[in-house]
């Protein structure tokens, strides 16, 4: 029997199909649209206009008992979601937790952010000129992304290399990410001390703007926020913000390398560099599955999904479906990008998206400008496969001075 005589099979825990999902799923969008798979007991969706149904039809396909694979096993085994984290939430507590964050997210308070992240990226840059290599994963994109959450909440310079620390302490614990009561400990660990501060010295960062946040609570009382629903919203912010911008720089390395003359032309044209991250995002998305549970009964493609099913959503495949992309395992940083599944679709849409982009944007600006070469040093480059929900690099040396 031929390989495609064989069944298709996929598993996202299985890092031989991670390191290159990509035949996979173009076997998946063909042959499997609605993929079952028994071991692990969940369906997945990999062409596009069934994983953005799948992301935006909310009466069918619901976030309530959370949205990665490890999440939904936890809650069914007897975890609690703390009220707010409302990235596991459906509406209408969605829709009001949703709001007050999305207030904190105001265009002129990311754009207000450039300047500090330039500087961060020239200072993380600037000691590996003339040294021959760096690392796009530990000399930079695993400092930035915490570095700009800090920033949104104001977290004084000299407090951030400790909040660094502890963060990469857990990261590189791989184990921990599916445990939500580690989730929110270890926020209030980072950053309980720090909310007691701010409290005392308000500032116009988003900190300071939840400390002073007015809601009307489920019972139409209107009050402050507590300290504990605070700490729950910033560790939504970090948990969602560092490790998916992690790997978004980490790619931006590899996929560069692979393509030289893409990377020239960003070189010679720094404009096309923001559309390049976009495409970036579209080839190698950092969210690897993003799951749902069937609220219903729900047949799709001809296949009945019972209700309580847990159902994968994979970006990465629905981001190159030659159904919605024309030659979409091309990567041709001057295509008209469009809508992409990277960072969600619909009610539950990436809140930190424009920040991500410009951060990538800055990010591949202040590397361009040091660094118009590399070469990955694949006997160092490690791939670090966080749970099933993201995918990308743990370590990714490269040489710059090879040419
Ligand atoms: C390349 C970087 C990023 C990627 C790939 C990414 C991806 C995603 C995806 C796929 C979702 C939707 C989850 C779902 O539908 O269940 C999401 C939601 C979210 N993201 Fe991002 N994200 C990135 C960066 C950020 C940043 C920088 C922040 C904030 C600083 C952020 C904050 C959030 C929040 C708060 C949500 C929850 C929205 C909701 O449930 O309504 N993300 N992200």
């Amino acid at each position: 029997m031929t390989l495609a005589e064989t069944e298709v099979y996929y598993d996202p825990f299985d890092n031989e199909i991670a390191i290159d999902p990509y035949p996979v799923y173009q076997r998946l969008r063909d042959e499997a649209p609605v993929y079952y798979n028994e071991e692990r007991d969940f369906y997945a969706f990999s062409r596009y206009a069934d994983v953005e149904r799948g992301l935006s039809d909310r009466e069918t396909f619901i976030s309530g008992l959370g949205s990665t694979y490890e999440f939904i096993q936890a809650v069914k085994a007897g975890a609690e979601i703390p009220a707010g984290l409302f990235i596991f939430e459906d509406p209408p507590q969605h829709t009001v937790h949703r709001s007050l964050v999305s207030r904190l997210f105001t265009p002129r308070r990311v754009t207000s952010l450039e300047p500090q992240i330039r500087d961060f990226c020239a200072r993380a840059l600037d000691p590996h000129i003339g040294v021959g290599r760096f690392d796009f994963v530990r000399n930079l994109g695993d400092q930035m992304p915490m570095r700009v959450i800090g920033m949104l909440l104001g977290i004084p310079d000299d407090d951030q290399d400790s909040i660094r620390d502890q963060q990469r302490e857990r990261t590189d614990d791989e184990e921990t990410v599916a445990d939500i009561d580690d989730f929110i400990e270890h926020s209030s660990r980072v950053f309980s001390d720090y909310i007691d501060w701010r409290a005392e010295h308000p500032s116009d960062d988003i900190m300071s703007q939840l400390l002073s946040a007015e809601i009307q609570d489920e019972k139409g009382v209107t009050r402050r926020l507590g300290r504990d629903e605070i700490l729950t919203y910033v560790s939504l912010i970090n948990g969602a913000g560092t490790d998916t911008t992690r790997r978004l720089i980490g790619w931006a390395g590899k996929v560069l390398a692979e393509h030289p003359d893409q990377r020239r032309l960003l070189v010679e044209n720094p404009g096309l560099i923001s559309n390049a991250v976009d495409e970036l995002l579209r080839f190698e998305p950092p969210s690897y599955n993003v799951a749902r549970q069937a609220a219903q009964d729900v047949e799709v493609h001809g296949r009945m999904i019972p209700k309580g099913s847990v159902i994968m959503c994979l970006p990465g495949a629905a981001n190159r479906d030659e159904r919605r992309f024309a030659d979409p395992d091309a990567f041709d940083v001057s295509r008209e990008v469009g809508q992409i599944m990277t960072f969600g679709f619909g009610a539950h849409f990436c809140l930190g998206a424009a920040l991500a982009r410009m951060e990538g944007r800055i990010a591949l600006e202040e590397v361009l400008k040091r660094f118009p070469d590399w070469e990955v040093d694949w006997d160092n480059a490690e791939m670090a496969i966080t749970g099933a929900d993201l995918r990308g690099w743990k370590s990714l040396p490269v040489f710059t001075d090879r040419s």
